[in-house]
């Protein structure tokens, strides 16, 4: 299949979001791993700090490369000739906030949205609650790759 795009924040990446970096990697000729530099969540890791880690963890997989986007998200698949917006799915409540998304960036260019269910050991892990339970002292090794977690230790 065709280029993909995995956008997210990446505020860390976690076990969950790589699975889905696997998983895609195997699904589509091309995808890229896109990390929206402009919202307003707070953050933990700056974009340069969340594009090394992307880099690291999608080093093994030769037709995935890590983007940095503004703006709205279908207007980057544009410039990047990508047809495909892929997400990872936890839970019924992920759908039905995806859906709307999905319908949207279809209604807006007719870039399709591909949804994957995340593996169920990954299945209640977020990017929020990891960095909530890292801050009050918790352990998240088992939560988010080496790499990310070496990173967390050191910022926290
Ligand atoms: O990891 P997240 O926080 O769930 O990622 C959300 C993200 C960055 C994919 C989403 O907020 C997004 O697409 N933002 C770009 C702005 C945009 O296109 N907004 C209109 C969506 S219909």
């Amino acid at each position: 299949m065709a280029k993909a795009v995995f956008p997210g924040t990446f505020d860390p990446p976690t076990n969950g979001h790589l699975d889905i970096i696997d998983r895609a990697a195997a699904a589509f000729t091309e995808v890229i791993v896109a990390a929206g530099v402009n919202q307003s969540k707070s953050r933990l890791f700056d974009p340069d700090e969340r594009i090394a880690m992307l880099t690291e963890l999608t080093e093994p997989y030769a037709n995935v490369r890590v983007g940095t986007f503004e703006g709205l998200l279908v207007d980057y698949c544009r410039a990047e000739g990508a047809g495909v917006i892929v997400k990872g799915l936890r839970s019924a409540a992920d759908y039905d906030y995806e859906l709307q998304m999905a319908h949207l960036n279809q209604a807006m260019t007719g870039v399709d949205t591909m949804f994957l269910p995340t593996r169920p050991e990954n299945a209640f892990i977020s990017s929020s609650w990891v960095k909530e339970i890292a801050r009050l002292g918790g352990e998240v090794a088992s939560f988010v790759p080496s790499g990310v977690y070496a990173r967390l230790q050191k910022k926290l």
